[in-house]
């Protein structure tokens, strides 16, 4: 750290000591750069950064055009974006009137047949992506008290601090209990943030605890069509606390979904955000200074891929190739002594325990280090350890000791990233721990990337 041009402390103008992760940053920042690191050029140059053109269409730099990415899927229609004239003008900052409609007709068919109250255009809000939506709740929220769990998504972290009327309360969650929400200590704590996979007697009884203390539940349902039942007569099956809401302009259940992840179309930034009427007003309101509304022609488009057939289609083709895909991972995984003590029952992640690992490969910081000179990325766990305004100490976090790896690539990046770790536990056999930990060249573009990817 010697070599920095600016302490440490300058960046902030802080006293106290600057918290780990801004330690990383910094260290990152100063001393490396990109285009010392012949991984990073690798890494570079390799196929996924390059653009994909397939019958003259641009593709998300993740699809491989002469690959199915999701089987059945390349059987559906491709979208259609229309772009009639008043499509040029801004759309309403709630959204198009005929997409709210059908967002609020998928919730009634697919979880509330059976209910009395049913959703309409008016409690639903499109907005552009999962993020704009969360912050839209977070601008239009009170000075509350705003429970989330860790690990979570990285971007609550940002949020948590941005919003200064949210006081955030951490709740850490744990291997012992699968790291799921723990309903009685929501009954304990004062709660907004639900975020881990629960369903059944237990997603009913969280919105219950929610209405019962006037307390907003706020689901992030991004990754509800991600489950993987055991039983292949399940598959299809998903899950939305929109199930247990009794009077959907009175319970204070709030939904965050959209096409990011489930429909797996991250770039049309279309989303919304589900809930009693006067909040949608609010967020109408929130969304005319913070965003200005999601892109109007792509909300067109967006209309006919909520189609009930379409969806049934999507979410067992969906399910079916998570799973395999899931079930290869862990047993690669397993056959490389790394066994994972809570598989994934949703999303498309692993949360990888390094304890069993020798020194310093038992750090996720270091884990990733030696995976990026293999051309492979996994993500430190410490990245999901969600510490707004850096209030906390994180040199002891439970998150030190794991990474998190994605099986959303196609199976044939998988296993060369399952080989590539292969290689560096193979390193560490034969060479001890003295031959990590060091020497690495990064760059402070690449811990951007690397944001990219959490
Ligand atoms: C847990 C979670 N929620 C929400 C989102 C929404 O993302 P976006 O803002 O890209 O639509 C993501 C995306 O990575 C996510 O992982």
């Amino acid at each position: 750290m010697s070599g920095a041009s600016t302490p440490l402390g300058g960046r902030s103008g802080r006293s106290t000591p600057l918290h780990l992760r801004d330690v990383v940053h910094e260290v990152v920042r100063h001393f490396r750069n990109e285009k010392d690191s012949e991984a990073h050029r690798i890494f570079r140059n390799s196929a996924g950064h390059k653009p994909k053109v397939a019958n003259n269409v641009l593709l998300p730099q993740t699809v491989n055009p002469d690959e199915e990415t999701v089987p059945g899927i390349d059987t559906l229609e491709a979208p259609v974006i229309p772009l009639p004239e008043d499509s040029l003008e801004y759309a309403p900052t709630t959204g198009v009137k005929a997409l709210r409609e059908a967002v609020a007709a998928m919730y009634n068919a697919e979880y509330r047949q059976d209910k009395l109250s049913q959703y309409t255009f008016e409690n639903v809000c499109i907005v552009p992506g999962g993020r704009s939506g969360l912050s839209r709740v977070a601008a239009v929220v009170g000075d509350v008290y705003c429970s989330y769990q860790v690990p979570d998504y990285t971007a609550y972290d940002q949020v948590l601090s941005a919003f200064r009327r949210l006081v955030p309360v951490p709740t850490a969650l744990d291997a012992e209990n699968k790291y799921r929400l723990d309903v009685n200590q929501i009954k304990k704590d004062i709660r907004t943030q639900g975020l881990e996979v629960i369903e059944g007697e237990e997603l009913e009884e969280l919105v219950h605890v929610c209405r019962d203390a006037s307390a907003t539940l706020i689901m992030d349902e991004f990754y509800s069509w991600y489950m993987y039942p055991e039983d292949e007569a399940e598959l299809g099956k998903t899950v939305s606390s929109a199930q247990y809401v009794d009077n959907v302009n009175s319970d204070p259940v709030v939904i965050v979904n959209g096409l990011t992840k489930n429909w797996r179309l991250p770039g049309w930034r279309v989303c919304w955000v589900l809930g009693p009427k006067n909040l949608i007003t609010a967020l109408s309101q929130a969304g005319s200074f913070l965003d200005g509304g999601a892109n109007h022609p792509l909300q067109l488009a967006a209309i006919p891929l909520l189609d009930l057939e379409r969806i049934r289609l999507e979410k067992l083709a969906l399910q079916k190739h998570f799973k395999a895909k899931r079930d290869h991972v862990l047993k690669r995984l397993d056959e490389l002594g790394l066994h994972v003590a809570v598989p994934p029952q949703a999303t498309f992640y692993i949360w990888l325990n390094l304890e069993q690992l020798p020194a310093p490969l038992n750090n996720g910081l270091t884990f990733f280090e030696e995976l990026l000179k293999e051309k492979t990325i996994v993500i430190p766990g410490i990245f999901f350890d969600i510490n707004p305004a850096h209030r906390r100490n994180l040199f002891h976090s439970s998150c030190h000791h794991f990474v998190r790896l994605s099986f959303g690539p196609p199976l044939a990046d998988l296993d060369k990233g399952l080989d590539a770790i292969g290689r560096v536990l193979k390193k560490a056999r034969r060479e001890g721990g003295h031959a990590f930990g060091h020497s690495y060249k990064k760059s402070i573009e690449g811990v951007h990337q690397l944001d990219k990817h959490v």
